[in-house]
């Protein structure tokens, strides 16, 4: 059931056909400095923060395992090392933007 509800919120997302505004992925980068940037490099060349649990944003990007969708589901269930931040659509959106925009 929870499962169907989140494919609707996948399948409503509009941001994947024309790729996201530049403002979308500039809020995203803002939030993730605030939110992730205690345990994650949230930027190219950012040093990594104190322990190496979580790997780099950019890193994450440039996993072939990385897509929209996943990186949807991992942030909306709660995972055990990570804070449970309940994020927005709006601020989900963001996220996941700003972290697919350092795929190069
Ligand atoms: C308290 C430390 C902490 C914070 C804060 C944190 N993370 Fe994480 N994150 C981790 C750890 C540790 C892992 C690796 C373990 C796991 O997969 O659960 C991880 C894994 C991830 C992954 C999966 C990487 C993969 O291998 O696919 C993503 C995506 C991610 N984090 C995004 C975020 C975002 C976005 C934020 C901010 C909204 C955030 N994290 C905040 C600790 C954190």
């Amino acid at each position: 059931m929870k499962r169907m509800a989140l494919l609707g919120v996948l399948v409503a997302t509009p941001a994947a056909a024309q790729g996201p505004a530049p403002a979308l992925i500039g809020e995203g980068q803002r939030l993730a400095q605030q939110w992730c940037a205690n345990c994650h490099a949230v930027a190219p060349g950012q040093r990594p923060p104190a322990g190496d649990a979580a790997a780099s944003f950019p890193a994450i990007a440039a996993l072939p395992s990385t897509t929209e969708m996943s990186l949807r589901v991992f942030l909306q269930t709660p995972h055990a090392a990570m804070p449970d931040y309940r994020l927005s659509r709006a601020e989900l959106d963001a996220v996941v933007a700003y972290i697919l925009s350092l795929r190069r």
